[in-house]
């Protein structure tokens, strides 16, 4: 059972009335934390004065109501997010899920102070026109690298964020159908003159098949293909490409097993239609399937191994390509590098995009999808050389201290312990899921699952909602049982409640 050790320090928050407020600012920066805390430190409330201050400020000219804090990430450190308040959180949520080893890890921190690597910093290349001399070799060494590149990869396409990366996917896969149909011909002059005016044959009408509750991003294609809250896409045109469902399963797994895989034959079987559908009525054939491992945003929907499988099957029957997106699952936090290596596909999927713990954005892609000629995908920049400095150092950490076998051991125990809590509070809690420490677990209501989300904030632990009812982990993958267990007790406390 969980030890009951780890309740939060609360400091006084006096010292912050009246004019007392900036020296007592000056006494904490000048602070830094050396190593991590053994739990979390609660100076004020969250946001505290000096944050609800600066978001006056930042909300004056932007829109701000997104942010929650405003961190300090020079005093931040491993698991730990530091905020301008001097309050120390215990971070499982690590920046929508972006940071691989916690803040300011010092195997990152020291490759910025080689000189050789300050100048990558500086002089930042069009990468699809100037690229460094050592810029195949460090593709090659670090995203190529064996253990690290999906399975079957040997060809990669380095891009910005997670959005433009699946946006730039689609334009791939579309430039490989119409090639197909093109059958090694070259462009006719009216493909050429009818695409400048956004007209058929040039503009050809292809669409790409996403599912209900999915989330690609927010780019305008990308968009078209998200489907999880309507905040993201009210008042922006969208393709009208093909939506199928994706499993929604009862949980345990283990005593729904016919039930959840009715469910999938269901799902597939939709698949099926909407290409049969796009091609023969609506004459806008499906050229593409993107999909998520997990569906994240969407609620941590998990599909099983069947359910890819037998996608991949149907993708491929159709002369579709199979996108899988891992932006959020890829990088290691289900225990593999790659969370699509759990289901053992038959053979690697067209296409897979990154970013997040990858550092900057991109796909990995089969030989066959490449372009025949250059610009066809392109921007200026093509991804960030300073990122994969950093990537380089991430890599080596991960695979000296053999973290993903951690991710795997420390994600187990949180699952367990969490299904004790979900059997001691049936009533509040339920469906914990998760692969390595990608867990998620629901709460009775959506307002539950706020008040859980505030109440653990209230405790010194940064956590993160999706869908409408989950509270979704996302740990660094540095995260022990230590950490787990910090958050188990608080939520147990918090249950009790
Ligand atoms: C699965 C998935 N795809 C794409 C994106 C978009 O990535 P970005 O926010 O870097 O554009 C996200 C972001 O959360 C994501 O979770």
């Amino acid at each position: 059972m969980i030890a009951k050790r780890m309740q939060p320090v609360l400091v006084s928050a006096r010292a912050l009335r009246g004019g007392e407020l900036h020296n007592w600012l000056r006494t904490i920066s000048t602070q830094p934390f050396a190593s991590e805390p053994k739990s979390p430190v609660i100076a004020t409330e969250i946001p505290g004065p000096v944050s609800q201050e600066l978001y006056r400020q930042m909300n004056s000219i932007q829109q701000a109501s997104s942010v929650q804090l405003f961190a300090d990430y020079e005093k931040s450190i491993g698991n730990y997010l530091a905020d301008v308040d001097g309050n120390l959180m215990l971070d499982i949520y690590m920046q929508i899920s972006s940071m691989p080893l916690g803040y300011n890890h010092p195997a990152m921190l020291q490759v910025l102070t080689d000189p050789r690597n300050q100048k990558i910093i500086a002089n930042r290349p069009a990468l699809g026109v100037f690229p460094n001399r050592d810029w195949p070799e460090k593709l090659k060494n670090v995203l190529l690298k064996k253990g690290i590149a999906p399975p079957g990869f040997s060809h990669i396409t380095t891009m910005m964020c997670g959005s433009c990366s699946n946006e730039n996917s689609f334009k791939n896969i579309f430039i490989w159908y119409a090639e197909k149909q093109r059958h090694g011909k070259s462009f006719t002059k009216e493909e050429m003159d009818s695409c400048m005016i956004n007209q058929v044959p040039g503009s050809p009408k292809y669409s790409i098949m996403s599912f209900e509750g999915a989330f690609h991003g927010r780019t305008l294609g990308s968009l078209s293909t998200t489907h999880s809250k309507y905040i993201h896409k009210i008042d922006v045109p969208a393709f009208d490409w093909p939506i199928a469902p994706f499993p929604r399963y009862k949980y345990p797994l283990e005593s729904n097993e016919s039930e959840n895989k009715q469910e999938d034959d269901f799902c597939l079987a939709k698949v099926e239609y909407l290409f049969d559908k796009y091609k023969r009525e609506k004459h806008f054939p499906v050229a593409g399937v993107i999909v998520e491992p997990i569906q994240a945003e969407g609620g941590d929907n998990h599909g099983s191994p069947y359910f890819f499988q037998k996608l991949q099957q149907i993708t491929k029957k159709y002369g579709g390509a199979l996108l899988i997106d891992e932006v959020q699952t890829g990088g290691g936090p289900t225990g593999k590098m790659w969370c699509h290596e759990h289901f053992n596909l038959e053979s690697p999927p067209h296409i897979v995009t990154f970013s997040k713990k990858m550092q900057l954005g991109g796909y990995y892609h089969l030989e066959e999808m490449k372009p025949n000629q250059p610009y066809r995908v392109f921007n200026t920049w093509m991804g960030d050389p300073s990122k994969l400095i950093l990537l380089e150092a991430i890599i080596d950490v991960i695979l000296k201290e053999n973290l993903l076998d951690r991710v795997t051991r420390v994600g187990n125990y949180v699952l367990q312990e969490l299904k004790k809590l979900e059997n001691e509070f049936s009533n509040t809690i339920n469906s914990s899921r998760g692969r390595g420490t990608f867990i998620a677990f629901n709460c009775a209501t959506s307002k539950l699952r706020d008040e859980t989300i505030k109440k653990l904030l209230r405790k010194g632990i940064q956590a993160g909602g999706c869908g409408n009812t989950a509270i979704r982990l996302r740990p660094s993958l540095t995260f022990t049982e230590h950490h787990a267990n910090i958050f188990l007790e608080n939520l147990q406390t918090i249950l009790k409640e």
